[in-house]
């Protein structure tokens, strides 16, 4: 029987590319932590020593790289992890009360996961997108923008049915210094 917690063969060669990319097995560990996420959902005790003996390290180093960001998860996650941003753009906006409503709807904290394991609830700082705020972003990887109770509630009902939303493409705020340049030509 294959163990638990193994690199199939195709991962392993995935690995030692990723590895010849880098000087170092140390500096190939993020990828290869983020490639161990998306296979087991999230970095177990297991997970770690895997990844550690894979790349030849010690497993506490592992762990202090896993521990020290947060796209990594130690921590048993849902399937979907959405991570609110409460920061100052997105507070601003109504991110609190989005994310009461979140917890409310799922029925658990801050920072929990529902019963069935499908929803992870984590208020964040800053994404990066505050011109478009608030912003909720799902799995470290898709974003989405201007949310309101309504799209909030429409979004949850779409993941549950297996459904990512679309990417979509939010363009910059208009610099009107550019068009009054653009004009006076
Ligand atoms: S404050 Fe929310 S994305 Fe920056």
């Amino acid at each position: 029987m294959e163990p638990e917690y193994a690199f199939t063969a195709e991962e392993l060669a995935r690995i030692a590319e990723i590895r010849r990319r880098y000087p170092t097995a140390r500096a190939a560990l993020m990828p290869v932590l983020w490639m161990a996420q998306e296979k087991f959902g999230w970095l177990s005790r297991e997970v770690i020593e895997l990844v550690a003996q894979t790349l030849s390290l010690n497993p506490a180093e592992v762990y202090g790289v896993a521990t020290f960001y947060t796209m990594y998860h130690t921590q048993a996650c849902g399937r979907y992890v959405l991570d609110l941003c409460t920061c100052l753009s997105c507070q601003v906006l109504g991110a609190e009360d989005l994310l009461r409503h979140l917890e409310e709807r799922l029925g658990v904290r801050d920072g929990q996961t529902t019963p069935d394991g499908l929803f992870t609830v984590r208020h964040t700082e800053c994404l990066g997108a505050c011109g478009s705020g608030p912003v909720l972003m799902i799995n470290n990887r898709r974003y989405v923008h201007r949310l309101s109770q309504e799209r909030l509630d429409q979004l949850i009902e779409e993941l549950r049915q297996g459904r990512m939303p679309e990417f979509a493409s939010i363009p910059l705020p208009e610099r009107p210094w550019e068009q009054e340049a653009s004009s006076d030509s």
